[in-house]
């Protein structure tokens, strides 16, 4: 079974999650780091702000979709690097207020997740390429400039005012929106050779233990990701699968594995590097048969829509859990040994069998003789028979041979049922 999160057990449960990376990129549409991709100064930059203008913004459409897809919970982007806010902060006039928007963004995308039920998370850039104080690093988009001038402008940088400025600023997220039950911070470098000389940033220049702290005592119960550079209430692998349930230290953990539609985050309009919907069906599907998590993300235009691929791709999701949720929704890695082309989930006294390819007529299951009641496929509940081929019986012209002990035999319809993922639904005997 997973390890619940200590915090906060209905993350391990609810297993799917939509993430929104929403900011000023969504104007460039190249990528939430083409600030400093394209190392394009501050001034320059600004200059998004005076054209964003949402004006199809629907934070309830959004969480409709991310409900009917079977997510859970939807994190949105308060902050990315490029240092623009979404809400109304006090504490500098970057900010949605200060747009054509002329609003507080985040209140509204807070009133529509939790209107339809769905846990609030909230995404915050510990990075800030906006801020005054925020020194020149190597991951800065002024890394290249001449290092008397980077030397010169770091001079009148001051990390701890920044660091006022973070903390100020997750005190007001964590205190003027009510309940928030999800913080995923990003993201630390400090030990980053990505630049030579200028290195980068972690743990002391956040401020982490005080920042947790904080987090913590303003939302007790909030579950905060691991990217503080100390540990938090899950790790994140990004845009990667685990081969396995991750562990720190040797101790399993609880995980999520945050994903993109097409390898960025914020929308970018000429990259074209769609994953199927069924491919990211799977994902979830292998991410929770391993005790994990996956966070989709959706990356809307900059007139606030999710964009034809997204919709799409949610719609498949919808679709498919609609029929599936119960092999995902509370489900965990099961012990069972898995055959090929599959993964299995399990909640309680059902083992969940998840088909990647879908066999002629039969399956060999192992282990599971003696040990499953009734078997049905879980589309529509349509009875699947099953039997125990004894291992001494030999294959003939027209029977199948026997299987090693212990080995259970389902009998499948030659016609694949007509879902994205075909998954049997095994109800284990007791004790099994
Ligand atoms: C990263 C990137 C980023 C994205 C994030 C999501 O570390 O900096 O742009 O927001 O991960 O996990």
């Amino acid at each position: 079974m997973a390890p619940d999160s200590p915090i906060a057990p209905w993350f391990t449960h609810d297993r799917f999650g939509m993430f929104v990376h929403w900011g000023l990129y969504a104007l460039a549409a190249r990528h939430e780091w083409v600030m400093n991709f394209e190392k394009t100064p501050t001034e320059e930059y600004e200059r998004y702000a005076e054209y964003f203008d949402p004006d199809l913004y629907d934070p309830v459409s959004w969480a409709r979709a991310a409900k009917a897809a079977g997510m859970k919970y939807v994190v949105l982007t308060t902050k990315h690097h490029e240092g623009f806010c979404l809400w109304d902060t006090a504490l500098t006039d970057y900010k949605a207020t200060n747009t054509p928007a002329g609003r507080d963004l985040v209140r509204e995308f807070v009133d529509a997740v939790r209107g339809e039920g769905l846990k609030v998370g909230f995404y915050h850039s510990l990075l800030d390429w906006h801020h005054p104080d925020f020194t020149i690093d190597g991951r800065h988009p002024r890394r290249d400039d001449p290092p008397e001038e980077i030397e010169r402008l770091n001079a009148g940088r001051d990390m701890a005012r920044y660091r006022a400025y973070l903390h100020g600023q997750i005190r007001e997220l964590l205190t003027d929106y009510g309940r928030i039950d999800y913080l995923f911070y990003d993201f630390s470098y400090a030990n980053d050779h990505h630049h030579p000389v200028w290195g980068g940033k972690g743990r002391d220049d956040w401020g982490s233990d005080e920042l947790m702290a904080l987090t913590r005592e303003l939302q007790p119960g909030i579950v905060v990701n691991d990217r503080l550079e100390i540990p938090g209430d899950i790790v994140t692998p990004e845009q990667y699968q685990p081969s396995e349930p991750m562990t720190v230290d040797g101790v399993e953990v609880p995980w999520e594995a945050c994903q993109t539609i097409n390898g960025s985050w914020g929308y970018f309009r000429d990259n074209h590097d769609h994953k199927a919907p069924e491919l990211m069906i799977r994902m979830l599907i292998d991410g929770v048969s391993k005790n994990g998590n996956m966070l989709l993300n959706v990356g809307p235009t900059a007139r606030g829509e999710l964009d034809a691929v997204a919709t799409r791709a949610l719609a498949e999701f919808a679709r498919w859990m609609h029929l599936h949720a119960r092999s995902i929704h509370g489900a965990s890695a099961s012990a069972y040994e898995t055959p090929v082309d599959a993964r299995y989930t399990q909640r309680g006294d059902r083992l969940y069998l998840h088909l990647f390819s879908w066999p002629f007529e039969h399956i060999h299951l192992p282990g599971l003789a003696g040990r499953v009641a009734y078997a049905q496929l879980l589309n529509d509940a349509s009875e699947i028979a099953f039997r125990e081929i004894p291992p001494e019986t030999a294959a003939l012209t027209t029977g199948m041979g026997g299987q090693p002990a212990g080995t259970l035999t389902l009998q499948l319809p030659v016609v694949r049922p007509d879902v994205a993922i075909p998954v049997v639904e095994l109800f284990l005997r007791e004790g099994a």
